[in-house]
């Protein structure tokens, strides 16, 4: 059997990160051009300086389609070198350097600060001997570290250490998180290097600056943008996680490859790709989306919040005993439903969509399971204090097809009885 050539954003994959660093790769999609959103609303001017001048491009504010044309600014930018100009923090494509921790930690400036994972220290013995002679903090790692009170603590034990200093975030993304709020604050900004040790920091939480903390129950209610100057990829830190954690990475990858990379998408039904396939690609289309929409302001980033809405909700009724990557895959169940509901996402789609997600064949029990968890009304409040929620209502990205997308409000009348029903399919 031949296998189908892979898309541009693949075959980028392939490459790998090993040997020296190099600047996160700008995917190249093939999904289908932007459209507008179903609801027909129009393009929206976006100022933005290039260059000293200020022009103006139009694009659709809600919806998209794979990450064509997204490139340019990201190659231009590592191209001129011009992140190294900006401040600690500023949102520029991260150095990535790839292999063993103990070859690249000997790179690490005097004067790091590493802020990592007991975890990780405990199943990567290896780890604490390179990092001998640096400070290393030990956290652990978990949602009750994304808050106010684990940051200041930390924060208590940095006086002393100068604005010069580089921050390591050694972790998953709780870890990851929390240390991009602390750098983005300790002097007013620090430079931060992380090393993602999970699945799903390595897809997802370790590219594209946001921190953030947890407050009063709600997810991520207070955050920051404050972009890594390096990011290490350490496949050996991998082999210590289990399976459903791996999984929990797998999800956020297809996450981001059915919203835009539909040629991937349909490889990846046909052939399985491999973890490490599957990373390089998350990796390079979340970049390029990223550069395309730094500050979410653009509505182009918002494609990332795909499943998110309802998989916060989910984490935040189960108190953070269902991992993030976990809900998030619950939520993409949520969104294929609203979807299917509105008329946005053909029924046949949506059963695609969610025969290929690495969801488990579980999935729809656990979710209705956690449904029981929280009433309406508390789902409600959940969402409205969510930073997605539209001003007057609900605000969900949406999938038309695989590789294109759309942002919709969403009336209450669609999600709440689907709640209180166990979230039942149709
Ligand atoms: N900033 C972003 O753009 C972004 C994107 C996606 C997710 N997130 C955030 O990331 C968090 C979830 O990330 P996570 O699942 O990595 O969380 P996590 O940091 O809590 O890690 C999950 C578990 O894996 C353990 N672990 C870490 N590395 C390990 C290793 N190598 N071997 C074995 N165990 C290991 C940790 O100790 C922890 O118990 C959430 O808080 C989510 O909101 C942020």
């Amino acid at each position: 059997m031949t296998r189908a050539r892979p898309s541009g954003t693949e075959r980028g994959a392939r490459r790998g990160a090993g040997g020296g660093g190099r600047r996160a790769k700008a995917a190249v999609g093939t999904g289908a051009p932007g459209r507008p959103a179903p609801e027909g609303r129009s393009p929206a001017a976006v100022s933005e300086v290039k260059g000293g001048s200020t022009s103006v491009e139009h694009r659709p504010l809600s919806s998209g389609g794979g990450v064509a044309g997204l490139t340019s600014n990201q190659t231009a930018r590592a191209a001129s070198g011009a992140e190294a100009l900006g401040p600690p923090g500023a949102l520029s494509p991260a150095l990535e350097r790839g292999g063993a921790f103990e070859a690249l930690a000997r790179a690490l400036p005097p004067g790091a600060v590493v802020f990592a994972d007991a975890k990780v220290l405990r199943l990567h013995p290896r780890v604490a001997a390179a990092l001998v002679g640096h400070r290393v903090l030990r956290v652990r790692a978990g949602e009750a570290l994304k808050s106010l009170g684990a940051l200041e603590a930390l924060a208590a034990s940095l006086a002393g250490v100068p604005r010069s200093a580089t921050f390591v975030a050694l972790g998953g993304g709780t870890v990851g998180d929390a240390i991009t709020v602390l750098a983005h604050l300790h002097k007013r900004g620090v430079r931060l290097l992380h090393v993602p040790t999970t699945m799903l920091a390595a897809v997802d939480s370790s590219i594209g600056g946001k921190g953030a903390v947890n407050v009063g129950g709600v997810k991520n209610a207070l955050g920051v943008f404050h972009g890594a100057a390096e990011t290490w990829l350490c496949p050996a830190f991998f082999d210590t996680l289990s399976e459903a954690q791996r999984r929990e990475g797998r999800l956020e990858a297809w996450k981001m490859v059915v919203t835009l990379d539909e040629p991937t998408f349909r490889r990846w039904v046909r052939v399985p790709p491999s973890d490490a396939v599957l990373l390089r690609t998350a990796r390079a289309l979340k970049a390029a989306v990223v550069d395309a929409d730094p500050y979410e302001a653009r509505g182009v980033r918002v494609v990332l919040n795909f499943g998110h809405t309802f998989g916060h909700v989910l984490e935040s009724v189960s108190g953070y005993r269902v991992r993030h990557g976990e809900a998030v895959g619950l939520g993409l169940l949520c969104a294929l439903d609203v979807g299917v509901a509105l008329g946005v996402t053909p029924a046949a789609v949506a059963r695609q969509v969610e025969a290929a997600l690495p969801n488990g064949p579980t999935a729809r029990r656990r979710l209705a399971a956690l449904t029981r968890r929280a009433s309406v009304s508390r789902v409600r409040a959940l969402l409205g204090a969510d930073k997605k929620g539209g001003e007057g209502g609900l605000r969900m990205v949406l999938l038309q097809q695989p590789g294109r997308w759309c942002v919709m409000d969403v009336p209450e009348a669609t999600w709440a009885p689907r709640w209180a029903r166990g979230w039942r399919r149709d």
